[in-house]
């Protein structure tokens, strides 16, 4: 199977966790594309959505599935997002998409956040994909150097602008050992709007696609 296969098998197998009459928050990239397909199939049983990128949000308008403001809903029963590392902890990586702001404050809502991967994102420790901060424009400088001052190689990723009109740094050089400790450690940075370590708020169910079919840890 090639990868995308395995991130489709994993965003339909997520359907299992939408209830109906209910509002699911969405995430955003490649293997939440799949799980908006899936969703298209059961549109008229759930309430709608809530979506974390204007991308997603695109793709969810397209498909007719009504699209929620967070600030209008009170709670929501799940959060489905992919990540670009998870380990057994269920703690994550995520923002290559630049989503990650957006992603972890609907995760923090959400009563359930179920991960939808492919078995080449399931690591022992997390850090060798490069860590997504997403950076106030005038801190870029000052952030940069406060993060080679704790030992790791910030990268600009050029030409991205998020939907928050934020630009995002790629942390490289990091061995995640205590991601509680380092998400809150980063987190007080001024100028950082978000890390992309989910770790205080990690999945609460994965699904992993691999050719053996699909894992599931809880
Ligand atoms: C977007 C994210 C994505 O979940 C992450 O980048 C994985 O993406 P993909 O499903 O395309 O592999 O965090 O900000």
């Amino acid at each position: 199977m090639t990868q995308d296969e395995l991130k489709k098998s994993v965003g339909w197998a997520a359907l299992k966790h939408v209830r109906p009459g209910t509002i699911i928050g969405v995430g955003t990239g490649s293997t939440v594309t799949h799980f908006i397909d899936a969703l298209e199939s059961v549109k008229h049983q759930i309430e709608g959505v809530v979506s974390s990128s204007e991308a997603s949000s695109a793709k969810l308008k397209s498909l007719g599935i009504p699209l929620f403001d967070l600030n209008d809903i009170d709670s929501l029963d799940i959060y489905v997002d992919s990540a670009d590392e998870i380990n057994e902890k269920m703690q994550m990586i995520k923002g290559g998409g630049a989503a990650l702001t957006r992603e972890k404050i609907i995760a923090a809502v959400a009563r359930k956040f179920i991960c939808i991967v492919d078995t080449s994102k399931l690591v022992d420790i997390l850090g060798n994909f490069p860590m997504p901060v997403e950076v106030i424009p005038m801190a870029r400088a000052w952030v940069a150097r406060e993060l080679v001052r704790l030992g790791s190689l910030p990268e600009y990723r050029q030409g991205v602008i998020t939907d928050n009109g934020n630009i995002i740094l790629d942390v490289h050089n990091l061995k995640i050992l205590d991601a509680v400790a380092l998400e809150e450690q980063i987190n007080n940075i001024p100028g950082i709007v978000t890390v992309g370590l989910f770790a205080r708020r990690g999945a609460d169910v994965a699904l992993i696609g691999s050719e053996q079919g699909i894992k599931i840890i809880d």
